[in-house]
């Protein structure tokens, strides 16, 4: 299916790194850089807007023949990556780094000193942390008690019309007793906050040192089975801020969580005969307990077509920190750029066979490289422990109930770039 492409660069126009800003720059900080942006995001379905971005890559790849393009990006020289196997080899390469100003600035506002935003000696220090603290790789210590806090929660849902803030609150709820060990509500205002700040460059001073006083007080005291607990009892070194690391995973797990469950749901809901299988799958099972639940293949096929179909993070923005040759005659120059577009590749036909449509069953089976979760050495930490929360609440969800959508409607013919989350109305149907 892959035909081969010259394996050199060119350099685009100053025309089309112009039309760039306006068709990938502007609207990644439009959307949010790290809250997502209501407003726009139902603009943007409304006019198919992710049809237009995806279209103007595929031009450039057709215009100047080749899928490796010097251009600009904010706010640096940029190598805009499009080759498959380049991609590879920039996420594998131990020459960059995944800290380039733009994204440090945004998400240092709420996380200083996280792993996301660090490099070098730091992150050589504050990634192991991570890993040994989210169990990356492996299913999570605490998977048990993880799975009892979605199962009390899954069993306060009731049948009826489901939106989003149902979902959020989900996430809230979830999200802090996997983390903190307990429900901290005070939290939600003060993170939502910040997270909108963070989109603006800024910081809210007051919310922001309420907030770690609370993550502080909460390591001084952990609750019992949960990641502050892991956290406090590990020794961790002088270059690993342990607080702004927990301050990064509950932005994530409660965001994941509020995001991809009711995403999921949408296109299992769109496609009667996806939901007959996942639920005689989950079904199946004598009891949800934390092994069973990671062992629904099917289900999980489904969670993955969702994050490839809208792919979260479509924009894995990489900083070169020392002069390297990506392949030969490929050179970048420190501090240059490499941008890779996850998100026009998992919907590239020449790469998927299917890459309009939703396609467990082809998830299943050999499948190329995916990038929802990036890969190799900076790709994400808490992959494992996601993809099981995540599993955990739609199983136990969809052992109880029936999902009906109720809109926004979903093309199955030619799945829409964009799906707007927050004006979404499932009807959650009992048995
Ligand atoms: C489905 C939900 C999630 C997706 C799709 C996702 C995806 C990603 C991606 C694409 C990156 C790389 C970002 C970049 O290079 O710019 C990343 C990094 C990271 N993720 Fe996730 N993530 C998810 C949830 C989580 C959760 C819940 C946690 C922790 C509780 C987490 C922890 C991390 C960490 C610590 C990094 C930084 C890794 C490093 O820089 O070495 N992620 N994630």
């Amino acid at each position: 299916m892959l035909e081969a492409m010259p394996l050199g660069t060119r350099r685009a126009s100053w025309w089309d790194t112009l039309r760039l800003q306006l068709f990938v720059s502007l609207p990644v900080v439009l959307a949010g850089l790290v809250a997502p942006t209501r407003w726009y995001l139902a603009w943007r379905c409304r006019h198919d807007a992710g049809r237009a971005t995806m279209r103007f890559l595929a031009s450039l790849r057709e215009k100047y023949g080749c899928e490796l393009l010097w251009t600009w990006f904010p706010l640096r020289r940029t190598l805009l990556v499009l080759a498959p196997e380049a991609i590879e080899a920039v996420l594998a390469s131990k020459d960059n780094a995944g800290d380039p100003a733009i994204k440090k600035r945004a998400l240092s506002r709420f996380a200083p000193g996280s792993v996301i935003v660090s490099s070098g000696g730091e992150w050589e220090e504050r990634r192991p942390f991570n890993e040994a603290v989210l169990d990356f790789g492996t299913l999570h210590r605490h998977h048990e008690a993880f799975g009892a806090v979605v199962a009390r929660e899954v069993g306060q849902v009731v049948a009826g019309e489901l939106r989003f803030p149902q979902f959020q609150a989900l996430g809230q709820r979830i999200s802090q007793q996997v983390i903190l060990g307990a429900l901290r509500p005070d939290m939600n205002a003060q993170l939502a906050c910040l997270l909108a700040r963070s989109n603006l460059l800024l910081r809210d001073r007051k919310r922001f040192a309420a907030l770690y006083r609370e993550l502080e007080g909460a390591l001084s005291e952990p609750g019992a089975e949960c990641l502050v607990a892991d956290a406090a009892a590990r020794d961790a070194p002088a270059a690993v801020p342990v607080a702004p690391q927990i301050a990064f995973w509950m932005f994530v797990l409660k965001d994941a969580i509020e995001l991809h469950v009711p995403r999921t749901l949408a296109l299992i809901a769109a496609h009667p005969e996806v939901q007959r299988r996942a639920r005689d799958e989950v079904r199946g099972k004598a009891a949800l307990t934390a092994k069973a639940v990671s062992a629904l293949p099917y289900l999980d096929a489904c969670l993955r077509e969702q994050l490839r179909l809208w792919t979260p993070v479509p924009l894995l923005l990489r900083r070169a920190t020392t002069t390297f040759d990506l392949r030969e005659g490929v050179r970048v120059a420190r501090e240059q750029q490499i941008l890779v577009h996850a998100g026009f590749y998992h919907r590239d036909p020449r790469v998927f066979a299917q890459a309009d449509r939703f396609a467990p069953d082809a998830a299943m089976g050999t499948f190329p490289a995916t990038y929802f979760f990036s890969a190799h050495r900076q790709g994400c930490a808490g992959r494992s422990l996601v993809t099981f929360v995540l599993t955990a609440t739609l199983a136990m969800l969809l052992a109880r109930f029936r999902f009906e959508l109720q809109g926004p409607a979903i093309d199955t013919a030619r799945i829409a770039y964009l799906y707007d989350h927050f004006a979404l109305t499932l009807r959650a149907v009992g048995d």
